[in-house]
This record gives structure tokens, sequence and C-alpha cells, in this order.
């Protein structure tokens, strides 16, 4: 007997559709067809839903161990799932940083206690951990090596050195911060004997355009895969477009440079200073038009959460960052209302694409013995975001009042339903580590 059917839903792949039934066992997708028979233990109608692979979010920070009154493992996880994200990959800046075995399998025991989501995480780049790298890439436990090549919250920009190091002493996919120190220095102490500056100025386009270039060099010299997390201006834009394909650069797009900016958010003030910045409108836009136009792989929400209290600092004083692990699938069904983004392409940057670029095994498809992480969600059912309906642990978001994608009606975690309308079933299970194929 199946686990679970799902009837009559509209399969969405990079391909294009099928209207389809699913049906799953022990965790796993066993059969996509014509009507499988039956008898399930539970069936899903999914005549008007879209049924796609639970979203891949590839960048979050929850900060545990460090600072569970940010967040944890038990709460973050819960916001992606409320979300439709069925997976995350954490990044190394919590304290400890996961810098080492020790670290790195502390922080995936973590997960695996508290998640309600599948995980994988990053290790940080640092001159003691550079040795010990690519042990850590052979045994499977980490999905890459994360460099800040700029200083950023709880994370200091590497060296040239360190930079170097990481592309010629150490395997596997590359993971960057991309904004240049010495950039990042010279505008600080421009702007230092000013109160209030815009985070823009303090931290400008031109030093992440010089990161990119700087990066651009290695790939060509080293042949090294790397996936630059949050690509943010047209310059940036600029330089990778004409490159796309012919080297091993994958990029990735944070929802708070696609929706928010410098002229539409502005007043939000401490709350939207995040690294990188958000950008100018030209910013945004060259961003959203990339977007359109497939020219982005993923989307991370780079999930930052810092307390209401810290950002009522001064501008120095207070942290960079922000919240954005569940409102990140919700904000791109907004955009897919809005036709900003068609609905494959949709699914190529949620799913197939990360887990293609990452390698994890079973997921971001929806096949026969793939996992059975699934969304099922309906186009057309959208509203504002609420406050009510944030519930990651710091309690607030910038994106209150766009239009979100509401529910999503159903996700499923390996076979599971953990999640319904948005709210989280009292029976959810532990999610569990991706495992990575090929090494
Ligand atoms: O704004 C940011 N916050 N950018 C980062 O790179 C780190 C993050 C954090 O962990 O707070
Ligand atoms: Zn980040």
């Amino acid at each position: 007997m199946y686990d679970v059917i799902i009837r009559d839903g509209t399969i969405v792949r990079s391909t294009g559709r099928l209207v389809a039934d699913i049906a799953i066992e022990d965790g796993k997708i066993a059969y996509v067809g014509g009507n499988p028979g039956g008898p399930a233990k539970e069936e899903i109608s999914a005549i008007g839903r879209f049924v796609m692979p639970g979203v891949i979010d590839t960048h979050v920070h929850f900060r545990d161990p460090g600072h569970p009154a940010k967040e944890s493992w038990a709460t973050g996880s819960r916001e992606a799932l409320r979300g439709g994200t069925t997976t995350v990959l954490d990044m190394p800046n919590t304290t400890p940083g996961t810098l080492d075995e020790e670290t790195v399998r502390d922080k995936l025991d973590r997960a695996a206690a508290h998640s309600v989501v599948n995980f994988g995480v990053w290790v940080g780049a640092s001159a003691e951990s550079i040795p010990k790298i690519s042990a850590l890439w052979d045994a499977g436990l980490v999905c890459g090596t994360k460099v800040f090549m700029g200083d950023s919250t709880g994370a200091f920009g590497v060296t040239p050195e360190v930079l170097e190091a990481v592309f010629t002493q150490t395997k596997g996919l590359i993971g960057v911060h991309a904004e240049d120190q010495e950039v990042l220095d010279a505008a600080r102490a421009q702007w230092q004997g000013t109160a209030k500056p815009v985070h823009n100025d303090v931290r400008p386009p031109a030093a992440s355009i010089k990161a990119v270039e700087t990066l651009i060099a290695l790939v060509q010299r080293t042949g090294r895969a790397i996936h630059i997390c949050h690509l943010s201006t047209a310059g940036e834009l600029a330089l990778l477009d004409p490159l796309r394909g012919d080297l091993p650069i994958t990029c990735e797009v944070a929802p708070h440079h696609l929706f928010l900016s410098t002229d539409n958010a502005g007043h939000l003030g401490n709350l939207v200073k995040v690294n990188p910045p958000i950008r100018p409108e030209i910013d945004r836009r060259a961003m959203m038009a990339a977007l359109k136009r497939g020219r982005l792989d993923t989307f991370g929400s780079d999930h930052a959460p810092h307390t209401l209290e810290e950002k009522q600092a001064d501008y120095w004083s207070a942290p960079s960052g922000l919240p954005g692990v569940g409102t990140m699938f919700p904000l791109i069904l907004g955009a897919l209302k809005n036709g900003r983004i068609g609905l494959e392409l949709m699914v190529a940057m949620c799913a197939e694409n990360p887990a293609r670029i990452f390698n994890l095994e079973g997921k971001g498809v929806i096949a026969e013995g793939a996992d059975a992480d699934m969304v099922l969600f309906r186009e057309a059912h959208t509203g504002k975001l609420t406050t009510e309906m944030v519930q990651c642990h710091c309690g607030w978001s910038p994106f209150v009042g766009r239009e979100v994608g509401l529910g999503p009606d159903f996700v499923l975690v390996n076979g599971v339903i953990a999640a319904r309308d948005g709210v989280i079933m009292d029976d959810a299970p532990m999610g569990r580590s991706v495992t990575y194929g090929g090494r």
C-alpha cells in the first residue's frame, strides 16, 4: 500500500508541464503517471494545483549554535517549511564557526535533532580551515566552501592569500560573498564621520564589481567551479552575462535584491541594512530583468535574522542582515502572478538548478526514485504579507505589505505532509541530512 497518492496535479518541470498522479512510498516517489491504482493511506486531490519539487534554499544563517535569541534549527526550519522550502544549506559564520570536522558534525547533529526540513552545511574558508576542507568535501560532510571576500556580520574578509589558497589548495564547490575588502575599507574611511550614511554608499556597487572581476580571473586561471552569492548590481551582471555557459560560474539572487531598493525601502532604515546592500532602483530593475531572462541560477534567502532591538541601534552599531527564509517562495509566487518570472523557470531556479549545482542526491525532481519533497500551490492564490504571517524567531520582515503567494496548500518532506495552508503539522518529522553525488 502506498503512503500517499497525489491525484491530478499539474507537475511542473523546467521542460514543461504534465498532469499526472504521484504515488509515494517510504519517503520516495514510487510512481508518476496515469492512475497508479491504490490504495494509499492518504490521498490528496491536486486538481487546480501545481505540484513542484520542494524549494531548496542554499543560503541560510540559522545561527545554531551561536544566537538562539535570533534563530535556531527548530525555529528557522519551521519558518522555511511554512513557506514551501524543504531543504536548506546553512552558512558557517556562527559561533563557533563551522571550520573543521568537529564543528561541522556538531551542526549536522543539531540539525538532525531539531530541523523539520532537510539540511546541509557549508564549511567556512580561513587560514586554519584550508588544510581541512578537502577531507570534509570527500567525506560528503559539506555542500561547499563559503568565502567572505569582504567582512560582514560575524565574518572577516579573507586575505588575498587565503582566497588564492581556496582556489588552489581545496576541493569542492566554492560559494562566494563577493565584496572587495579594499574597496569596502576605502569607502568606510570616507563615510565614518557621518552619523547616518546610506549603506549602499558605505558598501558601494564598486566593491561587488571588483570582487567579481577578481573571481572571473581566478576561475579562468584555475578552472574551479564557483557559485556567487547574492548578486545585486547591474555592473556584476554586465561582467558575467557574456561569460555565461563558458565558465563554471553560477549565480544566486536573494529576494531582497529583487524586491527592495534604496528608493522603495530606504525608509526602513537599519531593518534593510544588509550585506551586500540593497541597491538603487536601477540595479534592482537590472536584477529583475536578468531574472526573467534566465540569467540567474538559484534563489537564496540569505536569511540572516537580527532582533528588532539590535536594529534600533544607530547605523554604525546595527548588525547587517534580514530574515527571509519563510518569505522567499511566497515572494517568488507573487512575482509569478505578476509575470516577473515564468513557472518553468521558477521551478528550475527553486529546485532543479540548486540540486544540480550542489549535486544533491534525490532532490529537485519529481520522478520515480526521487525523494518525495514537494510543494502544492495555486498560482492565483496571493495576498499581502502581514506581520502575523511572519513567524521566524526575530518576528519581523522587511517584506510586510508585498504581494505573496498564500499557503502553500501542501508541503511534503520525505513523503510526509509536513505543512498545510502555511501551518505546520503537529507530527511533522525531522528532516534529514542531504547526500551528495559524484565525489
Ligand atoms: O547582511 C549580512 N548578514 N550579510 C552577511 O554576509 C552575513 C549576514 C549575517 O550573518 O548576519
Ligand atoms: Zn549570507
